[in-house]
């Protein structure tokens, strides 16, 4: 349980249902995709409170605007995100070296993933 209560701290906007028994079937997807993030090494290079690494932290990044290196501008939602994992190369954000591989997920792990990121909350609108 000290697990889930870490999870919970970190993710507040989604937790929900304390003391609610959590087992690996009845994970949210948020959950899941933080289990994921870590165990295929996503959290190596992206934050979860904002701190600048490798990559962009993943931290109130859901509405916030990127700089790609091509000159445009676009702003994180499902469809940059969805291409950001699975077609890194795609659009490259300014400031940041280009070693980011393919994420090898089937759609319900993307998903999963992608609920996690929007949970990590939103930046304002640019
Ligand atoms: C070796 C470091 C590294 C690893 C490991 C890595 N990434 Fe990245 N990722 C980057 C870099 C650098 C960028 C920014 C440059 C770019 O656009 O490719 C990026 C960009 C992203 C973005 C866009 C972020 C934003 O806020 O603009 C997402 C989403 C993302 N990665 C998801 C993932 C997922 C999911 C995994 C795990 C399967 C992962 N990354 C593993 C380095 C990494």
């Amino acid at each position: 349980m000290l697990g889930v209560g870490l999870l919970v701290h970190l993710l507040p906007g989604w937790a929900g249902g304390l003391g609610a028994p959590v087992g690996p079937a009845t994970l949210r997807p948020a959950e899941r995709g933080l289990a994921l993030a870590r165990s295929r090494g996503c959290t190596a290079c992206h934050s979860l409170d904002g701190t600048r690494g490798v990559g962009p932290s993943w931290f109130a990044s859901w509405g916030a605007e990127r700089q790609l290196k091509d000159g445009r501008r676009v702003i994180v939602d499902e469809r940059y995100l969805r291409l950001a994992m699975t077609d890194p190369a795609v659009e490259l954000v300014e400031g940041y070296d280009p070693v980011m591989l393919p994420a090898a997920f089937t759609e319900a792990e993307l998903q999963d993933v992608l609920m996690l990121i929007r949970g990590l909350g939103s930046a304002p609108a640019p």
